[in-house]
């Protein structure tokens, strides 16, 4: 039996920018999937799925979901015409869109399949492994996902466009900080919002320019804030980041209603976090209880929270 875990993320800033080459900065969460594979007789693999999920979310995202288990089962060259793989997936990570779940099942998996068939990879391999699972939900994912997820930690993160390696660099924080994780609900189709992002870019590629401007500029700042453990200075840059997503059309009414309720309960700054039009909002912390207060609050209209930290 081989066994596998990969964290949950969210990312702090810089989602849809990072698809065209801007700086993001992902943080993974405490939470992780994790993957049991064994062996038995017979060929091709069976999939028992425990994950805690938001409803709906495992239907919709089936066929992706097997999809990647088989991309990462062929990219790590298991072979699954002689032996068949019982695959389970549990773990604390709630399986919601924005939180990396997709990626999290996928470098759970690529781990467990290494253990079990003893392939010694390091986790540059299974980061590429966990990517080719991430193929198969966002057609052509910026990478972030599955970096955090192996990697763990505070990410900062840029998609090399050319196709070469990504740059990827751990930031040490000066400071834990808590955060408040809002869930609409409503689960989004990444390849779809991305899509529609590509087009606004197209119809008007200079506004896109001064966009992606002002944000280079915000990533940098970000990136400072959080090894100085400047939860002000993070405040604001998540704020002028959600005005931003808002811009190009990706934060939806519900994101921004679930925004708007944090910042009125006292967080530093809030946003959405990941494809948007749902998922997921973040908000950032100054102390347990406002974390507490803030949660409540979204909790209060009928939404679920998590409460973790970051840095
Ligand atoms: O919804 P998530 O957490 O999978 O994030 C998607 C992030 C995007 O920037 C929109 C796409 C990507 O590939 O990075």
């Amino acid at each position: 039996m081989g066994i596998g875990r990969g964290f949950g993320k969210t990312i702090l800033f810089g989602e849809h920018f990072v698809v065209y080459g801007l700086p993001a900065i992902a943080s993974a969460l405490g939470s992780y999937t994790s993957a049991e594979v064994k062996v038995v007789d017979g060929k091709d693999f069976e999939v028992i799925d425990d994950r805690p999920a938001t409803p709906g979310y495992k239907v919709k995202k089936y066929d992706e979901a097997m999809q990647s288990i088989k991309n990462v089962i062929e990219y790590m060259n298991i072979d699954i015409g002689c032996q068949k793989l019982e695959i389970t997936f549990s773990g604390d990570l709630f399986a919601a869109s924005g939180v990396g779940a997709s990626a999290a099942q996928a470098t759970a998996l690529a781990r467990a399949l290494n253990d079990n068939f003893t392939l010694m990879w390091d986790d540059e391999k299974i980061n590429e492994a966990a990517y080719e699972g991430e193929r198969a939900y966002h057609g052509t994912p910026s990478g972030i996902d599955n970096t955090a997820s192996t990697y763990g930690g505070l990410i900062w993160f840029v998609k090399n466009l050319k196709g070469g390696k990504n740059v990827m660099e751990i930031l040490q924080s000066g400071k834990k900080m808590p955060l408040v994780i809002g869930n609409t609900g409503i689960t989004a189709s990444t390849v779809e919002v991305v899509a529609d992002v590509r087009k606004l870019k197209e119809a008007d590629p200079l506004r896109f320019e001064k966009i992606f401007s002002v944000y280079h500029s915000l990533a940098i700042d970000a990136k400072v804030a959080l090894l100085e453990g400047d939860y002000i200075g993070i405040g604001k840059l998540m704020n002028q980041n959600h005005k931003l997503l808002q811009d190009i059309k990706v934060s939806g009414e519900i994101n921004d209603r679930l925004v708007d309720i944090a910042l009125k309960h006292g967080a530093l700054g809030a946003k959405m976090t990941g494809t948007g039009r749902g998922g997921l909002v973040i908000a950032l912390a100054e102390n347990e209880k406002v974390q507490n207060n803030i949660a409540s609050a979204i909790e209060a209209e009928g939404y679920d929270t998590w409460k973790t930290m970051i840095g």
